[in-house]
């Protein structure tokens, strides 16, 4: 089965296609950084046209790389169907949902963050077989921060979740406050590669039982911090340090709690802060220490992209459990869900 995969929830387009015995065929994207940056944020209206003017070209170049004349060897379609900013998605529907129906295939619509947590498995099909339920799971983005034990495939608890600001979004805006281009993320964390931690952050809710969390107490202090201090590059690397450490080890307490508590030994970060290359050692560090086994996406598939959906997609139109009202290609219906809950998975 080959499936062709559409990621439009929010700024960054990305189409794959994904054979379930070769693996990832083709993976293209672009991204919209430049044109928010301007704005130090997301412009949605601007994201949903953007993502208009890239999609078809994406789709026909992915077509191209596997030599595709689609209709014999496309199985499948599947599209980012929520959560996420409606314009964008909807966007991504339209254009799955016409294409299926024109190819008369197919057409599923897949939870993003669903996908992030899969992501580890793209380059590996094999991996599922490695995994073993239940195991935990973080998925840490720029819209979401949540903590989640995955019971089975499509069986998800969340056990814990962000209150307010999710990790990358207050990433994204320490950032802004250092002077960094949107979305700041990444930047932050080169800057920090020269920093110490001159400044004690607090690790929010960590003396509280639980596996929620809350970051906008954090942005505070080091808000306060930024404005009172000299903007000299190393205090501006020192603060990057000490902010990106407090958030680390706030996610990192909290997950051997949940492992602990669950008694399990695997765990999955994913996502666009998954990214981060001192999250990734000190995770690794962790998992070692507790003799437990972790996975994370290879860097490219650790922010948005379509072969996670592809390969999402995949799992769900291969599986008997996915029979949604997406999966019918006679149904011309573009449902997408700004909120969409990953536990509803599990009621389908
Ligand atoms: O998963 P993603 O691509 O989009 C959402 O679903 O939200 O995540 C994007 C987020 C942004 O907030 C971005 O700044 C953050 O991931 N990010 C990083 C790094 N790379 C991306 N945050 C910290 N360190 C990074 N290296
Ligand atoms: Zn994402």
């Amino acid at each position: 089965m080959r499936v062709l995969g559409i990621e439009t929830s929010c700024d960054d387009t990305g189409v794959a296609i994904y054979d379930y015995n070769r693996g990832l065929l083709a993976n293209y994207k672009y991204s919209q950084g430049i044109l928010h940056s301007k704005y130090g944020g997301i412009v949605p209206e601007l994201a949903a046209r953007e993502h208009v003017n890239r999609i078809i070209s994406l789709i026909l170049s992915a077509l191209r790389k596997v030599n595709s004349n689609h209709k014999n060897s496309i199985n499948g379609i599947a599209y980012t169907a929520g959560p996420g900013l409606i314009g964008s998605l909807l966007v991504g529907a339209t254009v799955a949902r016409a294409l299926a129906y024109a190819w008369k295939i197919p057409a599923i619509g897949v939870h993003h963050m669903e996908a992030h947590l899969l992501a580890p498995m793209i380059e590996n099909i094999n991996i599922t077989k490695i995994i073993k339920f239940p195991f935990i799971s973080l998925l840490v983005s720029g819209g979401h921060t949540q903590l989640v034990l995955v019971k089975s495939m499509g069986e998800y608890k969340i056990l814990g979740e962000s209150l307010d600001d999710a990790v990358g979004e207050v990433f994204d805006k320490i950032a802004v406050l250092l002077g960094l281009k949107y979305p700041g993320g990444e930047l932050l964390s080169k800057i920090a590669q020269t920093g110490s931690e001159r400044y004690k952050f607090p690790r929010p809710m960590v003396n509280k039982p639980g596996f929620n969390f809350s970051f906008s107490g954090l942005k505070t202090a080091v808000a306060r911090v930024i404005m009172s201090s000299s903007n000299d590059q190393q205090t501006r690397a020192d603060i990057a340090y000490s902010f990106q450490s407090a958030v680390i080890e706030t996610l990192i307490i909290k997950c051997r709690r949940a492992i602990s508590q669950n008694r399990v030994k695997q765990l999955v970060v994913s996502g666009g802060v998954s990214a981060n290359t001192v999250l990734r050692s000190n995770f690794e560090k962790m998992m070692h220490s507790i003799k437990g086994r972790l996975f994370i996406p290879k860097l490219e598939f650790c922010v948005d992209n379509g072969a996670m959906i592809a390969y999402t997609g995949l799992m769900r139109l291969q599986s008997e459990l996915y029979t949604n009202n997406n999966s019918n290609n006679g149904n011309l219906s573009i449902i997408v869900k700004p909120r969409w809950s990953l536990e509803s998975l599990s009621k389908i």
